[in-house]
């Protein structure tokens, strides 16, 4: 233990009393809400081959996006680079379902499905763990593209109308051209009426849904939960956080409805996986 941690121990004792229980830990990570001082899947640079994966990945969005190739307009552009620092636990999320995903065997096609695209960072790290599974099949992107639309959000999300209004299409597509995978389909438009003039897959390995909002959330469960294979994923964005609660009901009482459990992550993401009785 180092002087300063043992020192800090010392002084809390004294100023909170022999009976406190005190824990000082160094910290191995930091953000979106959550600190750990448990040992990180990429702690030097990954212990196996998918946290390797994850880590060069990962790496390499940080160089793109410090060299300002990859645009993420949803932050601002002066702590752009310690905003995706934050995010680092969520993306080894999403790279590791979606690595996951396109490891199965049981279906022809590993197409994957975002809705809530943004400028493309999820669906990236997404695309980028395909890399080597030698799957076939595309990658579907949903999202407006434009302001969030007041009638499809509820009361409590309603201070959220007219978000997203600066997003480029034409600048999402640049930065996933970064990924070298050649199999995206972009869906322009809202959810859900979109799904009606869409290409949408029949068939779904791995579903991650972060559209910041419950109703759209629901009726796109509801559209590809029967497209989803058997072993496919489905990952939440927003599922715990603040301000998202109507999304966490809506998806509980949709998995209750179905016997289907939800796993909880630290991070607020959720995940559900879909059995071949479900
Ligand atoms: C939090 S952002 C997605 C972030 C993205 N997954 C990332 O890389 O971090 C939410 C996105 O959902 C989209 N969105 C919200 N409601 C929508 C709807 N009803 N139809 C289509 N897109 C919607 C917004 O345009 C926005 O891009």
């Amino acid at each position: 233990m180092s002087k300063s941690i043992s020192f800090l121990k010392r002084l809390a004792k004294v100023i909170l009393g022999r009976a406190a229980v005190v824990e000082i830990v160094p910290l191995t990570f930091a953000g979106w809400k959550m600190a750990t001082g448990t040992q990180v899947p990429w702690h030097r640079g990954g212990g196996n081959q998918r946290a390797r994966s994850f880590a060069t990945c990962d790496a390499r969005m940080a160089d793109l996006v410090a060299r300002r190739e990859v645009l993420l307009t949803q932050f601002r552009q002066e702590s752009v680079d310690s905003e995706v620092a934050a995010l680092k636990w969520r993306h080894y999320f999403v790279h590791w379902t979606a690595s996951e995903a396109a490891c199965l065997r049981y279906t022809h096609e590993n197409n994957f499905v975002e809705l809530g695209v943004c400028d493309g960072l999820t669906a990236w790290y997404a695309a980028m763990a395909r890399q080597g599974a030698a799957c076939k099949g595309q990658f579907y992107l949903y999202d407006a593209w434009a302001a969030m639309r007041g009638d499809l959000l509820t009361e409590s999300e309603r201070t959220s109308a007219g978000s997203y209004a600066y997003l480029s299409l034409e600048n999402t597509k640049k930065n996933l051209s970064f990924t070298g995978f050649d199999g995206f389909v972009f869906n322009k438009g809202y959810i859900p009426e979109s799904f009606a003039a869409s290409e949408n897959p029949e068939t779904v390995a791995w579903l991650h849904i972060d559209l910041n909002s419950a109703l759209p959330t629901l009726a796109a469960l509801d559209y590809f939960w029967g497209r989803l294979v058997s072993g496919g994923i489905v990952l939440f964005d927003d599922f715990a956080w603040p301000g998202y609660e109507d999304t966490r009901e809506k998806i509980e009482a949709w998995s209750d409805a179905r016997g289907v459990q939800i796993l909880h992550l630290p991070t607020g993401q959720a995940i559900i996986t879909k059995r071949a009785d479900t």
